[in-house]
């Protein structure tokens, strides 16, 4: 058997499907024969109770792989699940967080380390931070899958956590990549998901998986019940769309994808950079002054001939690609089926030239 490959499952934003992408990728690479071992390092431990192992009652966890223990088999505990192991996860985690004056951002790899020859995949569980814990994650990691719930405001944080994975390569794991972007919850009912997904892929284009896990009730019914997916309703949207994902997974590693990615994640931070730079050039201008205009304000029209600084300041960057000459504002105040809610901001050479009002219709 090859070494396995360690995925760390990251977004320090709440609730986008981490913990439902960690047990139910884990289970579905262990029903194609993969042998898997998931790792709960998060202190809510939802990995650990969604596959219905009781943390409270746990004579080891992964605390101890933390406190320097070098025997990490005995932390390893078997589940119901085909081919899948589990180091389970703990609410003393949170002590570890918290109390870390010296970090010292290597116990995990050290840990982990000794496991790769009995493993294909070792699948990690992150907290909504990035804080210690996921630092160090991202340290004994080889890649990081980046789910993405599909709503409004889900770039918000995206770039801080690549900038994040960035300096961890640098300093700490030169071979780091991610392994793709999840778009997670998607729900086809819904118009502006289909648009926060097209937006997506012009930004990230193949940094974002072919799979997208649809919004499914039974996803978190079975993760309620103790199962993954697989156990719970094996014919059901999100078993397929996990399978699916695993089969992607399995192929990234046969092809060589992974190099083409990490230029990607380099391009993507130079238009962090740029981005920053033209929010600070933005400050230095008198802001009152330049405030003419609310998402609240009707008239529209005033945004016309204002430059890409000025939009930004006006009313933030929010999900729009910094080079793209098209961006879209969710009106907040005016969702109604009858009014229209998005506002769209044409540029041409770094000036407005139109703006448009449209209503994304409930189809
Ligand atoms: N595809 C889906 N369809 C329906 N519900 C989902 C789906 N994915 C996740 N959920 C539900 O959304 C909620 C948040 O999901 P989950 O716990 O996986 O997120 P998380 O990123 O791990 O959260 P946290 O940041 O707290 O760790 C849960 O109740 C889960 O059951
Ligand atoms: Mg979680």
């Amino acid at each position: 058997m090859s070494l396995s490959k360690i995925i760390a499952i990251a977004n320090q934003k709440g609730g986008v499907g981490k913990t439902t992408t960690a047990i139910n990728l884990s289970s579905a690479l262990g029903i194609l024969e993969q042998k898997v071992l998931l790792i709960d390092a998060d202190p809510q431990a939802n990995a650990t109770s969604g596959l219905g192992i009781l943390s409270k009652n746990l004579a080891v966890s992964i605390v101890n792989l933390f406190q320097g223990d070098t025997n990490t088999e005995r932390c390893i505990l078997d589940t119901h699940s085909p081919n899948l192991k589990i180091i389970p996860g703990s609410i003393k985690l949170a002590e570890i967080e918290i109390n870390n004056k010296n970090p010292y951002l290597k116990y995990l790899k050290k840990a982990i380390e000794t496991l790769r020859n009995q493993f294909d995949f070792i699948i990690i569980d992150c907290s909504p931070s990035l804080g210690y814990l996921t630092l160090n994650s991202f340290v004994a990691a080889d890649s990081i899958l980046i789910p993405v719930q599909c709503e409004f405001y889900a770039l918000d944080g995206l770039r801080k956590l690549l900038s994040t994975i960035k300096s961890i390569k640098k300093s700490y794991n030169p071979n780091l990549t991610v392994e793709g972007i999840l778009m997670t919850m998607y729900d086809n009912q819904v118009g502006h998901n289909k648009h926060i997904i097209n937006e997506f892929k012009i930004t990230f284009k193949d940094l974002i998986f072919k799979t997208i896990i649809k919004r499914n009730v039974s996803l978190s019914e079975a993760s309620s019940f103790g199962t993954s997916i697989f156990d719970y309703k094996i014919n059901s949207e999100g078993s397929t769309n996990y399978l699916n994902l695993s089969r992607e997974i399995m192929n990234n590693q046969t092809s060589n994808k992974q190099k083409h990615l990490g230029k990607k994640i380099s391009q993507i931070l130079k238009d962090t950079k740029e981005e920053i730079s033209i929010m600070s050039t933005a400050k230095e201008r008198d802001l009152d002054n330049l405030k003419i205009f609310s998402l609240k304000d009707e008239n529209y029209e005033k945004l016309i001939g204002c430059t890409k600084k000025e939009i930004i300041v006006q009313l933030g960057l929010v999900y729009n690609d910094i080079h793209s000459n098209r961006w879209m504002y969710h009106i907040t105040n005016k969702v109604s089926l009858f009014q229209k809610n998005y506002l769209y901001i044409y540029f041409y050479k770094n000036k407005v030239i139109q703006i448009k009002l449209r209503r994304f219709k409930l189809s």
